[in-house]
C-alpha cells in the first residue's frame, strides 16, 4: 500500500478490463487517477465505486482534439497508461481496408498522440508512460493480421519515445507491457468475432506454457510497479507478463 502516494495518473481505456483494473490497484496504492475512455456511463459508474481519488473525462484515444481537450483538464500528470485498444480479429486474406486502419487509429494513432501531447505535461517534472502492447507485439499470430501490424508498432515507437525523452534530457520513461491473454471483455469481443469460439478459447490456453489465460491483476501489478520510483532505471524496455507465450 502507498506505493503511488500522491502519484496523478491518467489511464487511457480506463473503464473495463485491464485498465479498470489498473485504476483500482493504482488508488489503492494511494494514487489519483483520472478513466478516460469513450465508455461514459462505464467510466462513470467505475468512478462512482472509487471515490473521490478518481474523475472520469471522456476521450477518444483516435482523435487529436479529444486528447488536447482531456490533457488540458490536467495540470499536472506523473503518469500515463495508454491502454485503450481494440483486437481485430483476421489473417491478411481477411481483413479488409476499413477494420486495418480502424484498428490502427485506435491502437497506433491512438499512443501516438497519447506520448506526443503528454510531453508539455512531465518535460519538466518528470513522469512514466507505459504503453500497452500485447505478447503479439513480439510474436505474429496469422490470425490476427491487423492487430499484430498495431502492436508491434507500438513496441517500437515506445523505444523511439524513450530514446528522444533521454537524449533531450526529459526526466520521463517510457515502457511497453505486453500481455499475453487476460480474460477481460476483448477476449469476449475477439470469441463472438469467430465462427468456433470453443476451439479459439482453446488455442489460447494452449499458445500459454503456464496452461491458463491471465487475470487482470496479474497486468496491474507490472503498472504498479513502471508507475512507481521503484522502476526508475527502466526505460525502453518489454516487460511481458504472458505466461512463458513468448519463449
Ligand atoms: N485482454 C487481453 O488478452 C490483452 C492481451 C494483450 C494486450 N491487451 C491490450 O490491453 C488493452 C486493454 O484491453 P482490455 O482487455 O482491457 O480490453 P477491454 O475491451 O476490456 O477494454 C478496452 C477499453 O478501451 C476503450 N476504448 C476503445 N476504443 C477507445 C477509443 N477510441 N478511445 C478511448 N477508449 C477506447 C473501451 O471503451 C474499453 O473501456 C488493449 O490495448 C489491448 O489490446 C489485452
Amino acid at each position: 500500500m502507498g506505493r503511488l502516494a500522491d502519484k496523478i495518473a491518467f489511464i487511457t481505456g480506463g473503464a473495463s478490463g485491464l485498465g479498470e483494473a489498473i485504476a483500482r490497484r493504482y488508488v489503492a496504492e494511494g494514487a489519483h487517477v483520472i478513466i478516460a475512455d469513450i465508455d461514459v456511463a462505464g467510466g462513470e459508474a467505475l468512478v462512482a465505486q472509487l471515490g473521490a481519488a478518481a474523475r472520469f473525462v471522456r476521450l477518444d484515444v483516435s482523435d487529436e482534439a479529444s486528447w488536447l481537450a482531456a490533457l488540458g483538464t490536467c495540470e499536472r500528470l506523473d503518469v500515463l497508461v495508454n491502454n485503450a485498444g481494440i483486437t481485430t480479429l483476421g489473417s491478411i486474406e481477411e481483413v479488409t481496408l476499413a477494420q486495418f486502419m480502424h484498428e490502427i487509429d485506435i491502437d497506433v494513432v491512438g499512443v501516438f498522440l497519447g506520448c506526443k501531447h503528454v510531453i508539455r505535461l512531465m518535460r519538466e517534472a518528470g513522469g512514466s508512460v507505459i504503453n500497452m502492447s500485447s505478447m503479439t507485439g513480439v510474436r505474429a499470430q496469422g490470425n490476427l493480421f491487423a492487430y499484430n501490424a498495431a502492436k508491434a508498432a507500438v513496441t517500437h515507437m515506445t523505444k523511439s519515445c524513450a530514446l528522444h525523452f533521454a537524449e533531450q534530457g526529459y526526466p520521463i520513461r517510457c515502457n511497453s507491457v505486453h500481455p499475453g491473454a487476460i480474460h477481460t471483455p476483448i477476449i469476449d469481443k475477439v470469441l463472438a468475432q469467430s465462427s468456433d469460439p470453443e476451439a479459439l478459447y482453446a488455442s489460447f490456453v494452449a499458445t500459454h506454457p503456464i496452461g491458463r489465460l491471465g487475470k487482470p491483476e496479474e497486468i496491474a501489478a507490472i503498472a504498479v510497479y513502471l508507475a512507481s520510483d521503484e522502476s526508475a532505471f527502466a526505460t525502453g524496455a518489454e516487460f511481458r507478463i504472458d505466461g512463458g507465450s513468448t519463449l
